[in-house]
């Protein structure tokens, strides 16, 4: 799939109707930090946690480092979030941590920092990252992992109608004992389906945002 290969930049942007994920930079380091070191955000990716005091910037550089030299290969796609109105806030990052050419897969991962969660900015990442992934990428198969306990993560996927394919039994040690996770997996066929309950579930959230902030915003 050197097709996918050709569309990895090493700085890339895209836009969804709110947000704007591009490439992270070192301005970053400080608001990924602090949110890789929340507790509450981290809640079900507490294996990430370093101790004692949370993530330093040196471990965020590092971490970018590593991504770096992924993105490079076009093996990975990696984005830091941000909410464009009324000012460019971080709300997070997401990324395609492998893109498998051969087999035209990837594997999606998105943190959103806790206070902006419930706005509709998981959904609206999906909708921009998944797009970038069939209709740009050419991916045939999209999959994510996260505990079977991550209700948030696991409910989205559900709403949008994204199929849970598979259980991992207790493949995750956390608070003393072995946590399930849930494998999800979209395929290229079910993607333009899974897209329009995305948009009609967007659509009203969007609405909404506009409103608040005085202004129009359509899905591009
Ligand atoms: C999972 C996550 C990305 C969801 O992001 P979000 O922006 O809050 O989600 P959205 O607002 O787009 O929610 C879309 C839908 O998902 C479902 N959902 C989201 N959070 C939910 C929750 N806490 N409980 C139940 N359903 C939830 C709902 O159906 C929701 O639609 P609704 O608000 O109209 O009911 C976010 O909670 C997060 O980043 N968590 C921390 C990191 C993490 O656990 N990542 C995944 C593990 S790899």
């Amino acid at each position: 799939m050197d097709k996918a290969r050709s569309q990895i930049e090493p700085a890339m942007e895209l836009r969804g109707p709110r947000l704007l994920l591009r490439t992270p930079r070192p301005q970053d380091y400080e608001d990924v930090r602090r949110m890789l070191s929340d507790s509450t955000t981290m809640r079900y990716l507490r294996y990430m946690a370093k101790s004692p005091g949370g993530w330093s910037l040196e471990e965020v550089a590092e971490r970018h480092a590593i991504w770096e030299k992924i993105q490079l290969k076009g093996e990975g796609a990696y984005f830091s979030v941000f909410q464009n109105l009324p000012t460019a806030t971080f709300v997070g990052q997401c990324s395609f941590n492998t893109i498998d050419k051969t087999h035209r897969k990837a594997r999606f991962g998105i943190i959103l920092h806790h206070p902006f969660w419930r706005n509709g900015f998981g959904l609206e990442c999906h909708d921009i990252c998944f797009r970038f992934g069939f209709e740009t990428l050419g991916l045939h198969r999209i999959d994510a992992e996260t505990s079977e306990d991550n209700r948030a993560m696991c409910r989205l996927y559900e709403a949008v109608g994204i199929r849970q394919e598979c259980l991992h039994r207790e493949d995750c040690f956390d608070d003393g004992r072995f946590h399930n996770s849930a494998v999800f997996a979209l395929l290229e066929q079910e993607w333009p389906a899974v897209k329009a309950r995305m948009r009609a579930l967007l659509e009203p959230k969007i609405r909404l945002t506009a409103s608040r902030n005085g202004s129009s915003t359509a899905p591009p």
